[in-house]
This record gives structure tokens, C-alpha cells and sequence, in this order.
């Protein structure tokens, strides 16, 4: 009996664990960008190494409204080709983040699997 109550309450909490994951992979432009991109940008300043910054990038394009997405691959594209991941933000910025904000601030997201879970991931490694 005891043992069947350990395993129910197992199975109740990875329920939840899984249920609180799935519920975090939606967000918004905004949170994603604090949480991960803020991070990434955080990692290689302190350390020089770009390969967050390298492998979140590409996804960009994805989050963005239909109109958007073929510039935003440009930007990001470009930035590394050259090797400076780091210089897309203030492209990208100065172009689309006050409208983007104006008008999609609370547009829903979700984080492309690729990626989900790197924000910990980062935090992790101690930057
Ligand atoms: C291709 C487009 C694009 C690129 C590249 C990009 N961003 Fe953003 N970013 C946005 C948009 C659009 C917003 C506004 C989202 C909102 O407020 O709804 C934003 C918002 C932010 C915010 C939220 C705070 C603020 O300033 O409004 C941070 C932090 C941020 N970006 C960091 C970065 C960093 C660091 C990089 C570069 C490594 C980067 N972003 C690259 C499009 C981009």
C-alpha cells in the first residue's frame, strides 16, 4: 500500500513538472528576449564564447509576425556570416522594436524546441 502511494505521488509530480514545462514554452517576444537572448548576450560578454548566441539567432525569424521574417533571417543571416551575432541586436532593434512593442507586445510565442530549456541552461553553466 505504501508503495503504491510512493508511485501515485511520483506519478502526481512529474505531472505537474511536465504540465509546468509545457505551460513555459509559450511566452511573449519580450520575456523571450529578457530570458534568453539578455542571457546569451550576458554569457558572451563575460566569456567571449558566442555559441548561445549562435544557436538561439537562427530561431528569430520564427517568432516574428509572416511580414517580418524574411528580413529578420537577413539580419540575423548576415550577422553570422560575419561572425558577430552580437551586432544583429542593434540592427534588428533600431528597425522593428518600437513597433513591434507598440503593436504585438502581448502576442503569444512558443519557444521552437531547438531551444527551450537553454535559458536554464545558461544560468547553469554560471555564465
Ligand atoms: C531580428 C530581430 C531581433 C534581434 C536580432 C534581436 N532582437 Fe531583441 N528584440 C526584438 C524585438 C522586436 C523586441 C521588442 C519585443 C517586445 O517588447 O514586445 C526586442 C526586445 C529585446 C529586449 C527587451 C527589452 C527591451 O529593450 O525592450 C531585450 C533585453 C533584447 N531584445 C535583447 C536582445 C539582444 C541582447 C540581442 C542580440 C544578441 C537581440 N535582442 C537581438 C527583436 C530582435
Amino acid at each position: 500500500m505504501k508503495k503504491l502511494l510512493i508511485s501515485l505521488l511520483f506519478i502526481l509530480l512529474s505531472g505537474t513538472i511536465i504540465a509546468g514545462k509545457k505551460a513555459s514554452a509559450t511566452t511573449n517576444l519580450h520575456d523571450f528576449m529578457e530570458d534568453y537572448t539578455k542571457e546569451a548576450m550576458k554569457h558572451f560578454k563575460k566569456t567571449g564564447d558566442r555559441t548561445y548566441l549562435n544557436r538561439l539567432l537562427p530561431e528569430f525569424p520564427a517568432l516574428t509576425i509572416e511580414e517580418q521574417r524574411t528580413d529578420w533571417k537577413k539580419i540575423v543571416d548576415q550577422s553570422i556570416a560575419e561572425g558577430k551575432p552580437e551586432k544583429s541586436c542593434k540592427t534588428c532593434h533600431d528597425l522593428y522594436k518600437k513597433d513591434y512593442k507598440k503593436l504585438y507586445r502581448k502576442r503569444e510565442i512558443r519557444i521552437p524546441e531547438k531551444i527551450f530549456g537553454m535559458d536554464e541552461e545558461m544560468r547553469k553553466a554560471g555564465k
